[in-house]
């Protein structure tokens, strides 16, 4: 495993592994395989680009296209896929389902095909804690049933059961992590914590859903690309690991975290109507990943504190984003007209 190919790697995580892993070890070589959609940014990548030149590439390509996908494989040695690539918001996925369709299932079938094909030594897919759906008492264990409720959830659980069938079916080396919400640096701001943060910081309006007691397991990214390293190394083929802090933390209070970090008023805290079929509370049980000797180095409350920083200080990278057009069109469609009396 020397020769990786990460799909979705100019997105959020995808970035964030591929400059983990450069770092990390010294001899492998990473092609970053991306289509670029609205959520792939290739200033994700610009120090890696230039810090790594002789270990890394980019191929912009689409992962349901199977030729430019075998042909990159090709072209590069690739014999390990790390799949992060996806559509990946909620909200979109209610508005538009067909995009997440095509991308997480289909593609992942693409990906699939041509590990088995060209015969490749891992195939690793970056799934999600929504595939258990909602989660009312306890904690979700790898061997729980599936239950999502949202279309994107639906498509990334498709996904997860295709490349478990393959393992079954044709004896494909895969692996699964099943991650919770990851903050960090690089996060499109239409996820909730960048959106609020920066929304904060130029003293817009913060939308919070319903009444905002949603409980999310807020996760530091690096945290996050730390144990699907541990899981390509380390994990046993066929399975499948959560990963997440194993805390829970309310929305209403992350809102209020990020206020009082950012020493804004509450008074920004502006409720809107919920989010259609809203999953009101995930909870993983971390124990599988915690025994390969996995801990997150950053609580709940620690990962949002470094998030806010990052955002204050990287304003060159997300004032492009907000001030664009498909942004402004995207949070017209989202938030117009949504306000709920508090
Ligand atoms: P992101 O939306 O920031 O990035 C997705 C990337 O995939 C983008 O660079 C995009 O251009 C690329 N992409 C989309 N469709 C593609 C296609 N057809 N072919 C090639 N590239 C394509 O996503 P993210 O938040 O970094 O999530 C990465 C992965 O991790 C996803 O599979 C997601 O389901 C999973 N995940 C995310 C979180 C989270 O909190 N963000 C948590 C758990 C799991
Ligand atoms: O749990 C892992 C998942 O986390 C990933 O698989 C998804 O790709 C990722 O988008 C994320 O999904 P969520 O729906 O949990 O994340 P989002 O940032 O959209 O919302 C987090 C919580 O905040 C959720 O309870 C909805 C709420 N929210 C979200 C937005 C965008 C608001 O209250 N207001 C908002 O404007």
């Amino acid at each position: 495993m020397r020769n990786l190919m990460i799909t979705g790697g100019a997105g959020f995580i995808g970035s964030n592994f591929t400059r983990y892993v450069l770092d990390r070890y010294p001899e492998y070589h990473v092609v970053v395989y991306d289509k670029l959609t609205y959520a792939g940014n290739l200033d994700n990548l610009e120090d890696t680009a230039e810090r790594f030149a002789d270990r890394y590439a980019f191929v912009r390509g689409d992962i349901c296209d199977a030729a430019g996908v075998r042909e990159t494989i090709r072209s590069y040695g690739v014999d390990t896929i790390v799949n992060f690539a996806a559509e990946t918001h909620v909200d979109r996925s209610i508005m538009d389902p067909d995009a997440f369709i095509q991308t997480d299932v289909y593609g992942t079938f693409v990906l699939l095909e041509a590990t088995r094909e060209l015969g490749l030594e891992r195939m690793h897919q970056v799934s999600t804690d929504e595939v258990y759906g909602h989660v009312p008492v306890g904690a979700l264990q790898e061997t729980d049933p599936v239950a999502p409720r949202s279309p994107y959830a639906a498509s990334k659980t498709s996904g997860d059961l295709m490349v478990l069938a393959y393992h079954i079916t044709y004896g494909l080396p895969v692996t699964i992590t099943r991650g919770a919400n990851n903050i960090g640096p690089y996060q499109y701001p239409e996820k909730v914590v960048p959106l609020f943060v920066t929304n904060a910081l130029d003293d817009l309006p913060l939308p919070l859903y319903g009444d905002g007691l949603q409980v999310r397991d807020y996760q530091y990214v690096l945290d996050h690309c730390e144990a699907i390293d541990l899981v390509l190394h380390e994990g046993g083929v066929g399975e499948i690991y959560n990963i997440g802090t194993g805390t829970e933390m309310r929305n209403l209070d992350m809102t209020r975290l990020i206020l009082e970090l950012l020493n804004k008023p509450q008074s920004l805290i502006q409720p809107v109507q919920d989010r259609p079929g809203h999953d009101r509370r995930y909870a993983l049980d971390v124990t599988k990943i915690r025994a390969l000797g996995w801990e997150p180095a950053h609580t709940c409350e620690e990962a949002i504190a470094k998030t806010v920083r990052w955002y204050v200080e990287n304003e060159w990278w997300w004032r492009p984003i907000k001030s664009g057009e498909h942004y402004q069109a995207y949070y017209r469609q989202q938030y117009e007209g949504r306000e709920i009396e508090s």
